[in-house]
């Protein structure tokens, strides 16, 4: 079986997501990792990431390596380019600041969702993004929308960051947030969007466990 969830930025689709895996004994991917790394290498190694086709053809050939957590320190996984640990690099506020960009690229994506769609198709795997539901595994046997207010996701982000000892500003978090899901969800290629048979699940006032529940319910 194949779980597949899409939602918004800090909709807890990646807690979410790694504790169902846990429960079920299956392999958790967070595709936006990808996306991350691209947008990295992409700033790393051209400076920015305005000339489409130069992305295109980093994101073509650089190795990305998602390895299970080596530490426990709040890590989902450890992400390698080319050899580089950016497991938190790609986490910086200038990632956040240009991901969206990126992934509105049709050649950026097409590299991703192959190696994605390859992982996915072996099974036994929680796989989360913005359009796992939707293109990446349109036959998932469960599709789940993960939702929540900007306000509420901005709040997590702004504890998250805060508690891994990061100087962070929530107003610069939320408007953030809004630049992300306005990209995400306008882009003309696979935007972020509910697909038909998805359960929608909002997350605002509900605890990790009680969401994990509501999902393994529904899901048996
Ligand atoms: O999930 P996360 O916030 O880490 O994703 C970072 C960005 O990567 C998203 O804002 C989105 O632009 C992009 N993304 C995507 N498709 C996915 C996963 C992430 O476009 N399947």
């Amino acid at each position: 079986m194949t779980i597949a969830i899409d939602g918004p930025a800090a909709s807890g689709k990646s807690t979410v997501g790694e504790r169902l895996a846990k429960a079920l004994g299956y392999l958790f991917f967070d595709t936006g990792v990808m996306y991350r790394a691209v947008t990295w290498v992409a700033l790393q190694r051209l400076g920015s990431v305005e000339d489409e086709a130069a992305v295109t053809r980093l994101a073509e050939v650089v190795q990305i390596d998602v390895q299970p957590p080596s530490q426990n320190d709040g890590r989902q996984a450890d992400v390698w380019v080319d050899g580089d640990d950016v497991t938190w690099a790609i986490r910086r506020p200038e990632v956040d600041q240009w991901v969206s960009r990126v992934a509105a690229y049709p050649g950026v994506r097409q590299a991703m969702t192959q190696q994605q769609r390859r992982i996915g198709l072996r099974g036994k795997v929680v796989m989360i993004g913005r359009d796992i539901t939707t293109v990446v595994l349109p036959e998932a046997e469960a599709k789940i929308y993960l939702d929540a207010s900007v306000e509420e996701r901005a709040r997590r982000r702004y504890l998250e960051r805060k508690a891994r000892g990061e100087e962070v500003n929530y107003e610069e978090i939320l408007e953030s947030l809004r630049q992300r899901d306005h990209l995400d969800s306008t882009r003309e290629v696979a935007p972020l969007r509910v697909a038909p048979d998805a359960i929608v699940v909002n997350t605002d006032g509900l605890s990790v466990d009680e969401v994990v529940q509501k999902i393994l319910a529904q899901i048996n």
